[in-house]
């Protein structure tokens, strides 16, 4: 009897040993990090909004239609770091940080810039490029737009969700403002005569300025105060943060960017 209990109790000992083996193994392969986890699916999934060239946008090569611009290079190059492959998920605008949040994508990158409100819900990288608002107007009314006063009044349009609208609304006022969820859509109601103004981040606006005769840019002075363009990622996920802050570190010693705006400004039809 007293030999059983003996060689029960040895057991017992034998197996909770192996138990904590067991939790120390695992102990040192957990937490996964978030890049390992990105690493571990093979796949760096972006979100976007492609209404927004030369940032994002839709053009076809080699008869395919494909979604292009310096964004997705700056997302190509934090995907190229991680050795695993670019993943772009088209969406309006106003539900990438909320898909985000949802942990639809991994990262957005929009022409995105963080304020006060969206840091509540979001982490934002390190800025990669300066940001600013210009208008779009039809160039026979380009000479009456040049100061903020001029605006008031004026029929203005921008993408709902976006920072440009919160400008519309200041300074066209909130009864005459407009917000659509395709910047597409502000620039055919532009030029049928039904919006006077649409606020744009100013590349999109010298775009749209660069490739279409009968629209102007006009830059009457709306103040900022943004950082520049950012890239969203989950709140609290400060490692992978870290670790696009380092990508772009390294674009901007490499004078990267700057090949890359000229490049999608190509694809986007403005001629240099
Ligand atoms: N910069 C503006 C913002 O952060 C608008 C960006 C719109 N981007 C786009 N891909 N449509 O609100």
């Amino acid at each position: 009897m007293k030999k059983v209990t003996k060689i029960f109790a040895l057991l017992l000992v034998l197996a909770l040993a192996l138990s904590l083996t067991a939790c120390g193994g695992k102990k040192e392969e957990s937490p996964v990090g978030a890049v390992e986890k990105i690493q571990a699916k093979g796949q760096l999934v972006v979100g976007t909004s492609a209404d927004y060239p030369p940032y994002e946008f839709h053009t076809e090569i080699d008869g395919k239609d494909t979604i292009v611009g310096f964004d997705i290079a700056i997302a190509q190059a934090v995907a190229d770091s991680m050795g695993v492959e670019l993943k772009i998920v088209d969406m309006s605008f106003d539900n990438l940080l909320m898909s985000l949040a949802n942990g639809e994508f991994d990262m957005v990158i929009a022409g995105m810039t963080s304020n006060e409100e969206r840091l509540k819900t979001t982490d934002f990288s390190e800025p990669y490029l300066m940001s600013k608002n210009l208008i779009l107007v039809r160039t026979e009314d380009a000479g009456k737009y040049t100061t903020l006063e001029d605006l008031q009044g004026a029929k203005g349009g921008a993408q709902t969700g976006s920072i440009p609208f919160d400008r519309c609304v200041t300074y066209c006022g909130a009864e005459t403002s407009v917000g659509l969820a395709k910047v597409q859509d502000l620039i055919m109601e532009l030029q049928a005569g039904k919006l006077d103004v649409v606020f744009l981040d100013y590349m999109t606006v010298l775009t749209y300025a660069a490739v279409n005769d009968n629209l102007s840019a006009v830059d009457v002075n709306i103040p900022s105060e943004s950082k520049g363009y950012s890239i969203a990622v989950q709140k609290g996920n400060t490692e992978l943060t870290e670790y696009i802050n380092g990508v772009l570190e390294q674009l901007a010693a490499d004078n990267a960017v700057e090949g890359f705006v000229v490049e999608a400004q190509q694809l986007a039809g403005m001629e240099e």
